[in-house]
């Protein structure tokens, strides 16, 4: 068996292929424009280029973890680019994939509902109120019509120590650490939700004879000015710089589901544990920042 991870230089590709390393399952990243030692350059947008890559590398498994550089805002005001990444690349993959038969690992987002009654179990029924939202409910959609067995895993508030990514976390390190404010909404509710959690949570999935949709996130559910704080004092950052405001203060470009996130009792069920707290998260979360951070 062999895996490729598309997105192996950012937050959770990396994450992906650490663990497939560590469990010394055969695997190779992918880039696209953030070189990543040991990776293969990859633009899912070049139809051909992901043909080729595939009849090279030819694995039986894949991870789709690919992200429209500058994230949902940027989604907003780039439609096409969005799409082209997003949907137009996932299909790429569906093509390329199936010749092998290969089992496809889609990351998806709670940002498919509009936040009017979350958290989501997985058969609500989606309502995306931004392009982003509308780009991985596609991207889903394109999923849902591969034969060859496919996971659709939907996750939110994805964080970790992963230096060179964008995450809040990093976000958070970033302004404290040069004494800035850092502005979080208190109306957007979502379940916080680490990397290297998530990782394991989908492989396993992947690695069993489940099929079909799973929310695949951490067990609290939490407004996102309580989980920018909790970071702030896990990385011992003056957690007082993290201001609570009202979303419509953040004049962000997409709207966000306010009351999101998403249910696990069927990823529990799957795997037969609890999906990790808050506390659990930021334990090993801490341990992994004080390492490289102490060492640098
Ligand atoms: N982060 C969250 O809170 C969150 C929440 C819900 C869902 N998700 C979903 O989870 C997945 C992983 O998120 P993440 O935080 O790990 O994202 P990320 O850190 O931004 O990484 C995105 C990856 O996509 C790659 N990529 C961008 N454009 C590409 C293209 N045209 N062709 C091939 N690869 C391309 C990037 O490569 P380069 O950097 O080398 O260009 C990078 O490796 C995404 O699908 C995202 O939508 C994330």
């Amino acid at each position: 068996m062999k895996a490729l991870v598309v997105g192996a230089s950012g937050q959770l590709g990396s994450a992906l292929l650490a663990l497939l390393q560590a469990r010394g399952i055969p695997a190779v990243g992918t880039y696209c424009s953030h070189p990543r030692q040991g990776s293969a350059v990859l633009d899912l947008r070049d139809r051909e280029a992901v043909r080729r890559s595939f009849a090279g590398l030819e694995p039986d498994l894949v991870f789709l973890t690919q992200n429209a550089p500058g994230g949902v805002d940027f989604c907003e005001d780039h439609p096409d680019q969005a799409a082209a990444v997003l949907v137009g690349g996932t299909r790429h993959v569906l093509e390329a994939a199936a010749p092998r038969r290969a089992k496809v690992v889609l990351f998806s987002s709670d940002y498919v509902f509009d936040g009017e009654s979350g958290p989501y179990a997985e058969e609500a029924p989606p309502s995306p109120i931004s392009v982003y939202g509308d780009a991985k409910l596609a991207a889903e959609e394109a999923v849902q019509a591969y034969p060859h067995g496919f996971l659709i895993a939907r996750t939110t508030a994805v964080f970790s120590w992963s230096p060179g990514t964008k995450n809040i976390a990093m976000q958070i390190h970033e302004r404290l650490g040069s004494r800035q404010a850092f502005r979080a909404p208190n109306d957007q509710w979502c379940n916080p939700t680490l990397a290297e959690h998530l990782a394991a949570a989908c492989l396993d999935l992947a690695l069993s004879d489940a099929r079909g949709t799973f929310n695949v996130v951490g067990r609290d559910w939490m407004p996102r000015y309580e989980m920018a704080a909790a970071l702030a004092r896990a990385m011992s950052l003056d957690a007082s710089l993290i201001q609570s405001v009202a979303t419509s203060e953040l004049r962000q470009r997409a709207r966000r589901p306010l009351k999101g996130g998403l249910t696990t009792d069927k990823l529990r069920r799957a795997l037969g544990v609890e999906p990790p707290t808050m506390e659990e998260s930021l334990r090993r979360f801490s341990a992994k920042f004080r390492q490289e951070v102490t060492h640098a």
